[in-house]
């Protein structure tokens, strides 16, 4: 395992590393020099960086839809050479490696190939040397979206075009920059790393669903698997093989362990990877672990199983509904008022809280696009906080401030301002919490105080301090 990280992370920041070396030319010349599976793997890569951040507030729909879709075929305002002197336009991307002239008068830009590119000639044809345009861009104006642009492009070329004619092609781009050859070998090992991701996966996966593999093999494959799906593309892999569902099936099982971290795996899968999540609630993982949750088991299960609940119903509405169809509030109250799992009230009350806020954050937002529209219709479904009053949460949350640790009182301290509005009456007429808020107060003061002593005049404890004193304020 310890081997495995290092090289793995050595060689993902190899793998950026050669990334940021390559200039799109290159890129682009290897994506058609490969095999359609590296060809693949670098467009997505590629297109990984803007991707994730967006992934994570699209809504269900878009997310199955696939990524090729999002690429339009729009070309690129691209100075497309030949060996004629032709006006450069203001804004057009210019090859490199062309003649150039520029007129310091007019300030107007002359440009064509030059004349010892052509080969043998075949050049001469205006048509042919087209196509040289798009592939020698200088990558220095590129931005992402042009990338993406120029990929789409380049996907179609690829299937349209003669490969004979492609080759002739490449081979005039490789006499043209010798470098490549090096660049090339680069790429070789890394489309050696780019298999091993995934092969090591279906390894782990294919041990874990063996019959002959005993527990203790399964459980050092699920730790070993916990490391990879942390990585948004390695995750999306196990749809492709069908480890997921077997994951998920996995939490039927009897043995205490398996549930324990196959939760661990499915949690790690699931955290922000909508596509992992919609996948999962499809496959019935949901039900699985409020049955975990509600039954009699370790807390280290219990644990886990909240752990990739948490990971599930963040930042998608319709887990949120279902959980709440399903009687998911129940049974994290169950849990909440239980002797014995106090680990776990923080972490549930952290969770309320979390999707509480998140839905009022999309509220609140001014964004008039389509997609901001749509999320607010689907949290508009999700009767969260309704439920909670009906609950008895209001109740039960204050009891919560009975916990020692600092961090949990600030994380309760939270939720009971959060449901100021809709718990008052419940607060107001709940002597142990005014009694709570007074020990609390009298506690942080002196914190406070000794704080400032220290010099952190704006510290963490006068933050405790005047939270404590707004709800007490708020309660008169
Ligand atoms: C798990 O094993 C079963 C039977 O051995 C097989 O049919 C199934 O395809 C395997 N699943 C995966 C995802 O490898
Ligand atoms: C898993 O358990 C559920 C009930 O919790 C049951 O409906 C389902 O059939 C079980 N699946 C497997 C594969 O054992």
């Amino acid at each position: 395992m310890a081997a495995w990280t290092q090289v793995a992370m050595s060689h993902s920041i190899c793998f950026w590393s050669i990334v940021m070396k390559l200039n799109l030319m290159i890129l682009l010349l290897f994506i058609t020099s490969f095999s359609s599976c590296l060809n693949d793997r670098v467009s997505e890569f590629a297109l990984t960086k803007t991707e994730d951040s967006d992934l994570k507030e699209e809504n269900r729909k878009e997310l199955v839809e696939e990524e090729e879709e999002e690429l339009d075929s729009e070309d690129l305002d691209v100075f497309y050479p030949t060996n004629q002197w032709q006006r450069v336009q203001p804004g057009q991307a210019v090859p490199a490696g062309l003649h150039v002239q520029l007129n310091l008068q007019t300030g107007e830009k002359l440009a064509k190939l030059p004349e010892d590119s052509h080969g043998k000639g075949d050049m001469k044809d205006p048509s042919k040397s087209k196509r040289l345009g798009p592939i020698d861009v200088d990558p220095g104006s590129f931005t992402t979206q042009e990338l993406k642009k120029a990929l789409a492009k380049m996907k179609k070329s690829t299937k349209t075009e003669d490969p004979s004619k492609e080759k002739a092609h490449q081979d005039d781009v490789r006499r043209r920059f010798r470098a490549i050859e090096t660049l090339k070998e680069e790429f070789r090992e890394l489309r050696l790393q780019m298999e091993t991701d995934a092969e090591i996966m279906f390894k782990l996966i294919n041990k874990f669903n063996s019959s002959a593999s005993t527990l203790e093999e399964k459980i050092r494959a699920l730790y070993d698997l916990e490391y990879y799906v942390h990585q948004v593309d390695n995750a999306k892999d196990l749809l492709f093989f069908g480890g997921l569902q077997l994951l998920i099936n996995g939490l039927n099982s009897t043995e205490p362990l398996m549930k324990e971290y196959v939760s661990f795996v499915l949690g790690a899968a699931m955290s922000s990877n909508p596509r992992v999540q919609v996948a999962a609630i499809e496959g019935g993982a949901l039900q699985k672990l409020l049955v975990i949750l509600a039954t009699d088991q370790s807390l280290a299960v219990k644990k886990k199983a909240l752990f990739a609940l948490s990971s599930m119903l963040r930042h998608f509405p319709y887990a949120q509904q279902q959980f709440l169809k399903l009687g998911g509030l129940q049974v994290l109250r169950d849990l909440c008022t239980e002797k014995g799992t106090e680990n776990l009230h923080v972490r549930i009350v952290t969770l309320l809280y979390d999707l509480i806020v998140e839905k009022m954050l999309h509220k609140e937002s001014h964004d008039d696009s389509d997609q901001v529209r749509e999320r607010v219709q689907q949290y508009s479904h999700v009767a969260l906080v309704p439920a909670i009053v009906e609950q008895g949460w209001c109740a039960i949350i204050p009891n919560l401030l009975r916990m020692p640790g600092h961090d949990s009182r600030e994380k309760v301290l939270k939720m009971v301002h959060v449901l100021l509005d809709y718990c008052r009456e419940s607060y107001a007429q709940d002597h142990s919490l005014n009694h709570m808020l007074g020990l609390l107060r009298q506690e942080y003061e002196e914190l406070a105080a000794e704080e400032q002593k220290e010099g952190d005049g704006d510290g963490y404890f006068k933050e405790l301090l005047s939270s404590i004193n707004s709800i007490a304020q708020e309660l008169k």
